[in-house]
């Protein structure tokens, strides 16, 4: 079971000018009772489809099914997505595979596919995997929630024409499947005429709080993940954050030390965790923080440029990057440590040098200690730290993981009085690509980026 530990957070560990008082958190009781039943109220008027992710067990079964049959065509499973239609495939993929499960043969993999999650449109990288896929073993997802995005199509148009010459126009088709809204989209429309193989991405569920719908489902199921037990651990995360107190309900808890240190001027959240393997969850929650937290706007509409600022780093191969600063720079920064008990595997460092205080020790007890040892030391440096610990790396513990850091960011939104659940500050960068990229409709931009390119090149210098 995830478990929270935030002593390091409290005035008795760092003192009363960097450390909260149990009261400023419970006195935060009534407004997380709020929040909390707002986001219930959301969620019963259909609005948070996330909320209902855990109990789509049947769905899972479905997929299951499916991937099973699937499998036995192909070899290699190329997802094509970006932002919440990607990340949360490699936040699973990371976590539950071996980082060398592209390279193990089909036998190892136990039938189940090497994935390749391309969530880019560095030409390079692009024509770079073409060149060591299989395309006649291949089979691509291609995610996109609203079915219109530039990257995404792009992609699929370069990997389609690519198939299409391996394998003939006529049975192209059938080395792709399409994760995407229920009606509307290019990619919907592209299903339909095509008769290819689709999935739904539910229109309540926005793209960051998506991997537990087909979006992540479909590439772990095709992994040999148990996507039951992913859901099983969301769900018993979900039965957990079933009140607002912060006694009862770790989101809420970890939403108000958060919002509290936010309130305080401190502005960077920063995500380490001490496994290798929750590297692409602090990815994942990253983009969960950053686009549902930082807003223009308060829900009244008043201008408010908030959102606190996530950082990820990993343990321990930051100690020997980021530490100096975490310790000696400003007091602007909480880190969350993630904590893993059991790794699954015990390795020991071997006595080659008898009289060396590491032999016959374990790695697993030097990564333990160097997270000790972080942590003791940033609490000396009075840094405002805590630890979400889990007991193993499985999917059990992931799916608690998601819906953790799902229900904090969206307590965490209306404590801020913001909407964690849309995302206006994406949109503009977009339609100024549509312009330079010549979409019709677009000319004022288009107008508009010309006149900013002359006030450009007043700054340019070696070009
Ligand atoms: O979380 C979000 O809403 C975004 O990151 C989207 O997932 C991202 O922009 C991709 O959009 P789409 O899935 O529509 O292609």
């Amino acid at each position: 079971m995830l478990s929270l530990n935030y002593a390091h957070c409290l005035s008795d560990s760092i003192g009363i000018d960097h450390g909260l008082m149990e009261p400023e958190i419970f006195g935060l009781q009534s407004r997380l009772q709020e929040a909390h039943n707002a986001v219930q109220r959301m969620g019963t008027s259909g609005k948070l489809g996330f909320l209902d992710l855990p109990d789509q067990s049947a769905e899972a079964r479905r997929i299951m099914t499916w991937a099973r049959k699937t499998r036995n065509s192909f070899d290699t499973l190329v997802v094509l997505g970006i932002g919440g239609s990607a990340l949360g495939n490699n936040a699973v993929q990371q976590a539950l595979r071996s980082p060398y499960w592209n390279l193990k043969d089909r036998k190892d993999r136990k039938g189940w596919l090497r994935l390749f999650v391309l969530d880019n449109v560095d030409p390079r990288w692009t024509a770079e995997l073409l060149e060591i896929l299989d395309l006649r073993k291949t089979l691509f997802n291609v995610i996109s929630k609203s079915g219109t995005t530039a990257e995404i199509l792009s992609n699929y148009f370069f990997f389609r024409k690519a198939v299409e010459a391996k394998v003939g126009v006529k049975k192209a088709s059938r080395h792709f499947v399409i994760t995407t809204d229920e009606q509307k989209g290019y990619l919907r429309e592209l299903a339909k005429r095509e008769n290819i193989t689709s999935f739904v991405v539910p229109g309540n569920v926005g793209g960051r709080f998506s991997v537990l719908t087909p979006v992540g489902l479909v590439s772990a199921a095709l992994t040999g993940i148990d996507i039951g037990q992913l859901l099983g651990g969301a769900k018993a995360m979900s039965q957990r954050c079933q009140s607002g107190s912060p006694k009862e309900n770790p989101a809420a808890a970890y939403a108000a030390l958060q919002f509290l240190y936010y309130q305080k001027g401190v502005k960077l959240s920063v995500m380490m965790p001490y496994s290798q393997n929750f590297w692409g969850v602090a990815d994942w929650y990253r983009q969960l923080w950053a686009e549902s937290l930082g807003k223009k706007l308060d829900r009244s509409g008043k201008i408010v440029n908030a959102g606190p600022t996530p950082i990820k780093a990993l343990g321990v191969t930051d100690q020997h990057s980021q530490a100096q600063l975490y310790m000696e720079g400003p007091y602007d920064k909480i880190i969350t440590f993630i904590s893993v008990n059991d790794f699954g595997h015990k390795t020991a460092i071997p006595p080659v040098d008898k009289g060396h205080y590491l032999a016959k020790h374990t790695l697993n007890e030097l990564i333990a200690a160097e997270q000790k040892g972080t942590s003791s030391a940033l609490t000396k440096a009075l840094r405002p730290n805590l630890t979400v610990s889990v007991s193993e790396i499985s999917p059990t513990t992931l799916g608690e993981l998601f819906f953790f850091f799902e229900m904090a960011v969206a307590y965490m939104g209306e404590l801020m009085n913001i909407n964690a659940f849309d995302q206006p500050g994406v949109e503009l960068a977009k339609v100024y690509t549509y312009a330079l990229m010549g979409r019709d409709g677009y000319d004022a931009q288009r107008q508009e980026l010309a006149e900013m390119e002359r006030k450009d090149s007043q700054g340019s210098h070696g070009v």
